[in-house]
Parts: C-alpha cells; structure tokens; sequence
C-alpha cells in the first residue's frame, strides 16, 4: 500500500491476494494438463513480465521459458492493429508445446498474428494463456486455453499492465482514473 502511483487509480479490481490465488490455479491445470511434458512458455513482453514469474514458480512440470516483444499500442488506450515484433525468441521451437503467456487479450490482434508466426515454425502444439480477457472488445477470434480473469471494457493498469508504460509496477491491477488519459 501507499504507492504513490495510488492516486491514479480508481478502485481495485483484483488484489494482490486474488492474482496469487488465481494464478496458482492456471498453474494447477497446466501442471495437469501437461503432465509428462516440457512446454515452452513464451511471454509476451512486455505487460505479460509479472504475471509470467509468478506463473512460472507455481508450475511443477518441467518448462522452459522464452521471450517476445510486440508492439501494439504506443501511448493509447486502444489498438491500432499494427503489431510489430520488436524482439523474437531466443530458440527454435520447431515440436515444441508451446504456451504463450499474455498479460490481457483485447482485441485479439496481438494474439491472432503471433499465433499465426508461431504455427508457422511447426510447434508440436501452441496453447494461449492470458490473465485477463475483455471479450467485449474481440475483433479477431482467438481460442483462449487459460484465462484468469474475465473483464468489462476497463482500461487497467498494474501487474505488469501499463499506461503509457507507467503503473507495471503496482501489485495489484486497478482501474485508472480516466482523468489521467483525458477522459472526463
Ligand atoms: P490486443 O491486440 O488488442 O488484443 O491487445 C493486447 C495488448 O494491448 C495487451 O497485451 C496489452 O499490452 C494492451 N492492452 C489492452 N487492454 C489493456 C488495458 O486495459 N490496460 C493495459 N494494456 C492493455
Ligand atoms: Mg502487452
């Protein structure tokens, strides 16, 4: 508590205590759902950071872990389309099962084009998992694995989430006051 970053935000949407929870259960069902494998998860820099290292330690199977940046937003609050791969991943991931970690699915753009990237390296199999979805805002259909949070059309900030890439490091996710992105 007593983050400066406080004032910004509207109200709470999900406490420290309610990630932990939630993100102990994803990591239940794909401890299950990946038993006797070694998936590959790929976080999606840079919003997915926090949610990927908490998920990560709450996995028993064995994993690896790999990185991409996408650029999607600039400074705004929606989505211009445009993705653009600003870092690729590290290795090959030719008959790997693949995870890929996303810290919220809005209009589907980013996840719709890195999915179709990705398949086209030959993955054995590609599965998504994000924290939070806004369904409302779908333009591009995506088929969600793991989903931690269902939400309304809220622009949110913290737990890796960003506005204008400040508030990633509050511990909770709240809803920013729209005050601060020149709403009213
Ligand atoms: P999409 O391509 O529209 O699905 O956008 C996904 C990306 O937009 C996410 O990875 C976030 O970086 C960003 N984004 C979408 N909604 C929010 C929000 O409410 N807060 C912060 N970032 C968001
Ligand atoms: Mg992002």
């Amino acid at each position: 508590m007593a983050h400066i970053l406080d004032n910004d935000v509207e109200r709470v949407l999900f406490s420290e205590e309610e990630l932990k929870n939630r993100v102990a259960e994803i990591a239940a069902q794909i401890d299950k759902d990946y038993a006797g494998k070694e998936p590959v998860l790929i976080s999606v820099l840079r919003g997915s950071f926090v949610f990927m290292a908490d998920l990560v330690r709450q996995i028993h199977v064995p994993c690896t872990v790999d990185f991409m940046a996408v650029s999607s937003y600039g400074a705004g609050t929606s989505s211009s389309g445009q993705v653009k791969i600003v870092k690729d991943l590290s290795e090959q991931i030719e008959g790997k099962d693949l995870i890929v970690v996303e810290d919220i699915l809005d209009s589907g753009n980013t996840l719709s084009y890195l999915l179709k990237l990705l398949q086209a390296r030959k993955p054995a199999s590609v599965r998504l998992c994000t924290l939070l979805d806004k369904p409302s805002r779908r333009v591009k259909e995506v088929e969600l694995t793991y989903s931690g949070f269902s939400i309304p059309d809220y622009f949110v900030v913290g737990y890796g989430l960003d506005y204008a890439e400040k508030y990633r490091n509050l511990p909770y996710i709240g809803v920013l006051k729209p005050s601060v992105y020149g709403g009213e």
